[in-house]
């Protein structure tokens, strides 16, 4: 994702700084360059070994060294503040102290990672980081709202416990989580202004007040479209059964347990959708009679027969009602799956189904990875295996075609 993308790690001096080399080694991992700018204070937070050690690169902190900086392989006599700026694709500031967020905000170029940063031709990411009260100060807010308005991309700072040992707003984003935003940073918005729903995960249909029937779904597909998509720039319902799966970049994220209530949220919210796309694996059946206390082990009871009937069918419903959005669903078929994918594309009024094969190597439940074809009226596309992210993409690529 990030392969050959050049990023420059600024790190200013405050109490998160040490959770940078996280962040340092996620870009390295993928496939980025990186180099690392520390301030004079960060150095008092974080080793500049550690980081150069992470980065594979030498890591600048002062404008002006000791030692004879011109024979240095980084550094180019007198114009290399200047030219790593002009060298990134990516610069990002973390964490960006309230001190060093004032001097970008006033042009102030007195060390070198703020004379880096006035002179970046690449954007400029920030991530605001700081006690909650210094964050609320009207000056800190005043800044901010300026450097936002100069087209610096600022990544919001969340509540949490704070170096001040108080709990509040300032706490600096996991390193996954810039991780995240910086990817999505070079990612085209071709999905900009579109309404997406995606369902996930298996849903749970109860026996009694403490079993349930269920599959082995993950809802890793429905979470990874959802990333992908909101990556693109689309704006996100997540609808999801129960899942260990996390997510950040999603506006609305629901959470629900059996496929009644999976119905529900999905009648509400497919309206005003441009595209809805199903991965849920719901339950299609549903015990008749459910206990409400625990079923007890009878000793004189070797069997329990279980009746089950059928739950609504979900994507009936949609195909039935379809009106201003295109409808995208999932097939896992064990035995004639071209066929009986091609049935249910049809009777279910889709507009493409994904179909996947659960005794594939690498494809089905829990994998991070999938084997699929997309099937639709006039084409079976069949993708070679590749992760989720990626079949995400390309599912969402399907979509542009079609509008
Ligand atoms: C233990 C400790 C933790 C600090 N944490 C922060 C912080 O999270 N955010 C912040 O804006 N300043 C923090 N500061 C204050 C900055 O280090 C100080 O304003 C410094 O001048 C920042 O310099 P710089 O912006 O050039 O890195 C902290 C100071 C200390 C002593």
């Amino acid at each position: 994702m990030l392969k050959g993308k050049k990023i420059i790690v600024g790190i200013s001096g405050g109490i998160a700084a040490y959770k940078i080399c996280s962040l340092v080694r996620l870009f390295v991992k993928n496939g980025a360059e990186v180099r690392v700018i520390m301030t004079p204070s960060a150095v008092n937070f974080v080793s500049p070994l550690t980081l150069s050690v992470l980065s594979q690169n030498e890591v600048v902190i002062n404008m002006f060294p000791d030692e004879d900086w011109s024979k240095s392989e980084t550094v180019k006599a007198g114009t290399w503040h200047i030219s790593n700026g002009m060298w990134a694709d990516m610069f990002v500031v973390a964490p960006a102290t309230a001190n060093t967020m004032a001097k970008i905000n006033a042009g102030i170029s007195d060390n070198f990672l703020l004379s880096a940063v006035l002179a970046a031709r690449c954007p400029v990411v920030l991530v605001p980081t700081m006690d909650e009260d210094m964050f609320k100060n009207k000056i800190t807010q005043r800044n901010l709202a300026d450097l936002k308005k100069y087209g610096y991309r600022i990544l919001e700072p969340v509540v949490g416990e704070l170096a001040s040992g108080l709990y509040g707003m300032g706490k600096m984003p996991e390193p996954e989580e810039i991780f995240d935003y910086v990817k999505s940073q070079f990612i085209k918005k071709d999905l900009k202004g579109k309404k997406i729903l995606v369902t996930a995960g298996p849903t749970r249909q109860p026996i009694d007040a403490v079993r349930y029937i269920s599959n082995y779904s993950t809802g890793k597909m429905g979470f990874e479209i959802a990333r992908a998509a909101a990556e693109r720039g689309a704006d996100i319902t997540l609808i999801t059964g129960p899942s260990s799966e996390k997510i950040n970049a999603v506006d609305n994220l629901i959470r629900v347990q059996t496929t009644e209530e999976m119905f529900e949220a999905v009648k509400k919210h497919c309206k005003g959708s441009s595209l809805v796309i199903m991965t849920a694996a719901v339950s299609d059946f549903k015990p008749k009679n459910v206990l409400q206390n625990k079923m007890k082990k009878d000793k004189k009871v070797s069997s329990v027969n279980l009746e089950l009937e059928k739950t609504v069918d979900i994507l009936q419903y949609l195909g039935k009602n379809k009106k201003g959005f295109i409808l995208f669903g999932f097939a896992l078929e064990t035995d004639n799956q071209i066929e009986n994918a091609k049935r249910k594309l049809k009777e279910k009024n889709l507009d493409l189904i994904v179909l996947n094969d659960p005794n594939v190597e690498g494809a089905g439940f829990g994998t991070d990875t999938n084997v699929a074809s997309l099937i639709t009226n006039d084409a079976i596309t069949e993708l070679p295996l590749m992760s989720k992210y990626e079949l995400a993409n390309s599912i969402l690529d399907e979509y542009l075609k079609k509008k």
